[in-house]
């Protein structure tokens, strides 16, 4: 039987995955389409994006909150990690969720009797290099307990941010392996200054907020490479380096890849399709993100007077 914690009228809060499985079982069984939206909390518009379109096309939406301790690399990473629950709630209220459940380790591996006898799924082939090589295991966590959330909900539609763009590549391989659910992939989300919004981003100071737009600009630096017809490798990293290096942050990464073909070694030579992705430190707080490079005549637009614009993977218009 299926134990409602019914705390809202109109937003059911379930406390653990048994409880939030029953609910989705009988949301299907009375016709209802599920869309799932998998998150670790401190939430913000990037993630109320991957809701709201949820909500629009799905007859229920369900959200998790989980902040998984098997997909952090750095101990105080996970202890420093943002959580505001009731402020969550809220924001997901007032987007339309229908459910929202959270869990225990326990919780989600029921049939451990020592959670020390877990082991933790392989990323598989998209794991290798970038997140893999930098936060090792990162990855296998995160397929590891996608696993056991794609379990609670089922069959559905599940959607994802690009702003973890590897992320992506392993939840579809996971979902392709499982036979369900359905992976949606949605843009990301940006702040004015072009910085991807971030829960993270609430550990940044003014000064680092606004030096951390540098990774936009570097992404952009890609993008107008791209489209003046740069293909090599090396040359679109380099012109990302550049931005980076001028604004004096300590990279991580700063990579093009084929989006399709990930290979676990940087690509050398022509790319005939290219993903720019970016990881930086800004003293103990990590930043990631991607664009992927587009050629002029996919995502140029012209206003009345016929000034060219190009928009760019983040929706921000740069004119050239
Ligand atoms: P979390 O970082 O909370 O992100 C939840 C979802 O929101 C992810 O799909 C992420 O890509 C998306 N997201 C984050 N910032 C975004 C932005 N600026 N624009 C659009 N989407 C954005 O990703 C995780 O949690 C975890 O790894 C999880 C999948 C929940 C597994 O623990």
């Amino acid at each position: 039987m299926t134990t409602l914690t019914t705390l809202s009228k109109d937003i059911i809060e379930l406390p653990d995955p048994s409880s939030a499985r029953a609910w989705c079982t009988d949301a299907r069984s009375a016709g209802n389409t599920i869309g799932y939206v998998p998150t670790m909390g401190a939430l913000h518009d990037g993630h109320l994006s991957l809701v709201r379109r949820s909500v629009a096309e799905n007859d229920k939406t369900v959200v998790s909150i989980f902040v998984n301790p098997l997909q952090f690399d750095d101990p105080d990473d996970l202890a420093k990690y943002p959580r505001d629950m009731q402020s969550d709630i809220d924001m997901l209220r007032s987007v339309g969720c229908d459910m929202v459940y959270f869990g225990t380790l326990e919780g989600f591996f029921p049939e451990l009797d020592d959670l020390n006898d877990l082991v933790k799924l392989d990323s598989g082939p998209n794991g290798a290099g970038l997140e893999g090589d930098l936060r090792p295991g990162h990855l296998d966590g995160v397929r590891t307990i996608v696993n056991r959330l794609f379990t609670t909900v089922g069959d559905c539609r599940a959607y994802f941010g690009e702003k973890d763009f590897q992320q992506t590549l392993v939840v579809t391989d996971l979902a392709t392996q499982m036979g369900y659910p359905e992976i949606v992939v949605c843009p990301t989300l940006r702040e004015p200054s072009g910085l991807a919004m971030s829960s993270r981003n609430q550990r940044l100071n003014d000064i680092e907020r606004q030096r951390a737009s540098c990774i936009f600009r570097a992404l952009q630096a890609a993008d107008v490479a791209w489209q003046n017809g740069e293909r090599d490798a090396d040359a679109l990293r380099a012109s990302m380096r550049k931005v980076l290096s001028e604004a004096g942050v300590e990279v991580e990464y700063a990579d093009v890849r084929d989006p399709e073909a990930w290979t676990a070694n940087s690509p050398f030579g022509e790319l005939a399709r290219a993903q720019a992705l970016i990881a930086i430190r800004m003293g103990d707080v990590r930043l990631i993100d991607n664009m992927r490079l587009e050629s002029i005549a996919a995502n140029t637009d012209f206003d009345e007077d016929g000034i060219g614009q190009v928009i760019s993977a983040g929706g921000a218009w740069i004119p050239f």
